[in-house]
């Protein structure tokens, strides 16, 4: 996608299939819950409206703020935008058609590691933000997910990463707080749950089905991450 500041793993517009794939991995295997409904009930309990979903995906965030706040949905990818609620904008979250200091809180859930330059996107929820306004992050470690780590290549960083990703949010709002996890998070039963988590990740169906063979099951994975947290002064 030239012009807009994506990674080369920025595969969401030509295969949303692999989103949904993660996304079926974790609701059918999870043993944890994810973060939206932290977040939504951070910003419906501080009366932080609106607020702005930045790749949004499929709007999971908006489904957990339901109908508690106004809030408005972006991505750069037009498939998955269809399925978030309205209201909904198709745009690169480093250039957002949003007035500065509009919002009441802006949220940028497992997104900003595929932006070319997640600093960029941070400066642009901190300008459509207001005084007061909140702004909430996360990604995962590079050390996710180490008991299939042998599956894939080592792992190079990603321009976000949760063990720098609150630097980045700090050099900008000036403030970070941060909720970091390292806990068991998802057990894969057997060989369809694993084929199906390492399709998520970019396996074909052949390399899946030939990796399969080299995991004892059932197996628990451990997730490693953060949230980050920072109100605009
Ligand atoms: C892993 S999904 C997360 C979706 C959603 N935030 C969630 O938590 O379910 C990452 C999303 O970021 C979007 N995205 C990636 N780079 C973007 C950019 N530069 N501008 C806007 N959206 C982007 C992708 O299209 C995708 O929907």
């Amino acid at each position: 996608m030239a012009g807009v500041s994506v990674t080369e793993e920025f595969d969401y517009e030509d295969n949303p299939d692999r989103f949904r794939v993660n996304q079926e991995v974790v609701n059918r295997y999870g043993l944890v819950g994810d973060v939206h409904d932290e977040v939504a009930a951070r910003v419906a309990k501080e009366a932080l409206w609106p607020l702005l979903d930045m790749g949004c995906g499929e709007g999971r965030l908006g489904q957990a703020v339901d109908e508690a706040g106004p809030m408005v949905a972006t991505d750069l990818a037009r498939t998955l935008l269809l399925q978030a609620r309205p209201p909904r904008v198709c745009s690169d979250m480093t250039r957002l058609p949003v007035p500065e200091g509009s919002l009441g809180s802006a949220a940028a859930l497992w997104c900003l590691y595929h932006v070319g330059s997640p600093i960029e996107a941070i400066r642009e929820a901190h300008r459509v933000l207001r005084p007061g306004g909140l702004f909430a992050t996360c990604a995962p470690s590079i050390d996710n997910d180490p008991e299939l780590a042998h599956c894939f290549p080592p792992p190079k960083p990603s321009p976000f990463d949760s063990e720098f990703g609150g630097e980045l949010v700090k050099e900008v709002f000036g403030n970070v707080e941060a909720d970091h996890w390292d806990t068991p998070a998802v057990t894969l039963p057997d060989a369809e749950a694993v084929a199906l988590f390492l399709k998520g990740r970019g396996k074909s169906a052949d390399e899946a089905s030939e990796l399969t063979k080299q995991v004892e099951m059932p197996v628990t994975l451990t997730k490693r991450g953060a949230l980050f947290w920072a109100y605009k002064r």
